[in-house]
């Protein structure tokens, strides 16, 4: 960063936004052009509100914030860190998440879901909900602040992972309505479950070495799945009824791996969501479903 005197907001955005150009850097993470991703950074970074009006941008940035401005636009530029791991926060359906690189960054579609209340997917609104897969608690930690009255568990095989969701689950005051659990997918989990969601681990090796450089600082764990990418989805599928309650629905994202899912099941009638703001991959399929098609799924 090459001003290293106090500079009005505006002036220092742009100049970032030039930078952050010239690098080429990837966009994926929360935000898709340059000047987004400069605002995200200086605005976490320094404490700024979003909710600023337009006068915010004449503020001087003194040459200490420009200071400690500096080592994180050196990291992003130049080690790729992508910038929710530089500012540890995340921005998912609305709400803040604390992340770090222990927990895959929050990017799902099903925040559009979580933002409707599932509208139209559920019969009524569910007590026990199940977020397989959790990383950061975002999902289910998100679903259960719309469902008020809603017991939500947040299940992960990492550790580190969970130690995040429980201090998001402390972020957002749900206390006893709120779980963090060690398991690999159900082993430790009782259902019955009204709604499970899942954005589980669907990335084949070969997809994630071509991925981007700011992907290779999320955790492998996170993204990494045999089988093409299927073989966590397909655990998921074969054993979700026995955890779903009569009029339970499982929802659960398998991004690009949606082709060769439905390739491998095509007697499963997969419902595929469509989302307003973007993203694919996501289906529901209904406990009666997930048990009608038993014997397709072995
Ligand atoms: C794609 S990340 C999703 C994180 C979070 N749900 C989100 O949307 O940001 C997948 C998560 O699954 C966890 N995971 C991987 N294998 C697992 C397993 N066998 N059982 C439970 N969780 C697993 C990883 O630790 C990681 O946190």
């Amino acid at each position: 960063m090459s001003i290293k005197k106090e500079v009005p907001l505006a002036q220092l955005l742009e100049q970032l936004r030039q930078q952050f150009e010239q690098a080429q850097l990837f966009y994926g993470h929360g935000t898709d052009n340059p000047w987004d991703e400069a605002v995200y950074l200086v605005f976490s970074a320094l404490g700024i509100s979003y909710d600023e009006d337009a006068s915010i941008m004449q503020r001087l940035v003194s040459e200490q914030e420009l200071a400690r401005l500096a080592p994180l636009v050196q990291q992003r530029i130049e080690k790729r860190v992508p910038v929710a791991y530089l500012v540890k926060e995340a921005w998912f359906a609305g709400y803040p998440f604390t992340v770090d690189e222990r927990v895959l960054i929050p990017r799902s579609p099903l925040a559009e879901l979580i933002a409707q209340e599932f509208a139209s997917l559920v019969k009524q609104p569910p007590v026990r909900i199940l977020d397989l897969c959790t990383g950061s608690g975002c999902i289910g930690i998100a679903t259960a602040l719309g469902f008020t009255q809603a017991q939500v568990e947040l299940a992960d095989i990492s550790e580190a992972a969970l130690a995040l969701a429980e201090l998001n689950i402390e972020r957002h005051g749900l206390g006893s309505r709120a779980k963090a659990i060690k398991s690999d997918l159900f082993t430790a989990l009782e259902g019955p479950y009204d709604l499970i969601l899942s954005n589980p681990p669907y990335v084949s090796q070969t997809e994630i070495d071509d991925l981007p450089p700011e992907y290779q600082h999320e955790p492998v764990l996170g993204l990494f799945s045999e089988e093409e990418g299927l073989a966590i989805p397909l655990q998921i599928l074969r054993h979700a009824a026995d955890y779903l309650s009569a009029d339970g629905v499982l929802i659960m994202e398998v991004g690009y791996s949606h082709e060769a899912l439905s390739a491998r099941l095509p007697d499963v009638p997969f419902l595929w969501l469509e989302f307003a703001h973007g993203g694919e991959g996501i289906f529901m399929l209904t406990a009666e479903q997930l048990r009608a098609a038993k014997a397709a799924l072995i």
